[in-house]
């Protein structure tokens, strides 16, 4: 673990929760929290959860976010939700660029890139996810597709603006499938996103793919890893909880 930022645990309820359920996992993890010294907890849950989420966390220091957002301030966008409306709710950042949101609903990646530099715009802080099929990283061009899911972001966002970015390394074929990326090729990437970042302190490189109690020791204590965003691991309160303590002793 990356010892000048604190590590960040992100949970990615995705679209699982109801909102009594939802109200319940959090205050749970509000409990929990109290415990911690170093490790911010962030959660993410459905869109209809947010306001009332918001409320459960608001007197706490775990931190409440979008699972994504549009990057215009207005207009006709049906099903989208602008940086205002998130934090009108109590929304502190948003998930952009999700393996989900790119591969299963087709959003491209000059489309994840507007929604990212929009909130960064805003100062609005933002996870940007990115990641490799399995299909590219057979071909080798992982390194390649971060730099081309990264490189435009970076570019374009000012030095004062780029404090607001997170980035979430997921291979795609490493999310929800129980399959965890090798070692060497978490830290491989990692380091990578680190060297476009021109190893910007202020930027957090979370990993993400299958993370458990069970395997994220090893992960989570990479230099280049400076938390996690976990998804079904976040569902429980136990285990979002116990990945949590395992960050802090690092
Ligand atoms: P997973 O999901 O932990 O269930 O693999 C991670 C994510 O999609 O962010």
């Amino acid at each position: 673990m990356h010892q000048s930022l604190p590590p960040l645990l992100v949970g990615n309820w995705k679209m699982n929760l109801g909102l009594g359920e939802s109200k319940k996992l959090a205050q749970e993890i509000v409990e929990g929290a109290k415990e911690l010294k170093r490790t911010s907890l962030w959660i993410s849950p459905s869109p209809t959860a947010l306001e009332s989420v918001a409320k459960v966390v608001a007197t706490s220091a775990v931190q409440v976010g979008a699972q994504n957002v549009h990057f215009a301030e207005k207009g006709a966008f049906t099903g989208e939700v602008s940086i205002a409306m998130l934090t009108e709710l109590g929304c502190s950042f948003s998930l952009v660029g999700h393996s989900e949101r790119r591969h299963q609903m087709g959003e491209s990646n000059e489309l994840v890139i507007q929604r990212a530099l929009a909130a960064l715009h805003a100062k609005f802080p933002v996870i940007l996810c990115v990641g490799e099929t399995l299909e590219e990283r057979e071909e080798e061009e992982t390194l390649k597709v971060l730099e081309h899911q990264i490189e435009p972001v970076l570019r374009s966002a000012s030095e004062a603006e780029r404090a607001y970015l997170t980035i979430a390394y997921e291979p795609v074929w490493a999310i929800g499938t129980g399959r965890v990326a090798q070692i060497g090729q978490v830290d491989e990437a990692h380091t990578y996103i680190m060297s476009l970042c021109e190893n910007d302190s202020r930027i957090r490189v979370l990993y993400g793919g299958s993370v458990t109690p069970e395997n994220a020791a090893e992960i989570l204590a990479l230099d280049s890893v400076h938390g996690s965003l976990v998804g079904g691991a976040s569902l429980s309160a136990e285990k979002f909880l116990k990945l949590a303590s395992l960050s802090e002793g690092l």
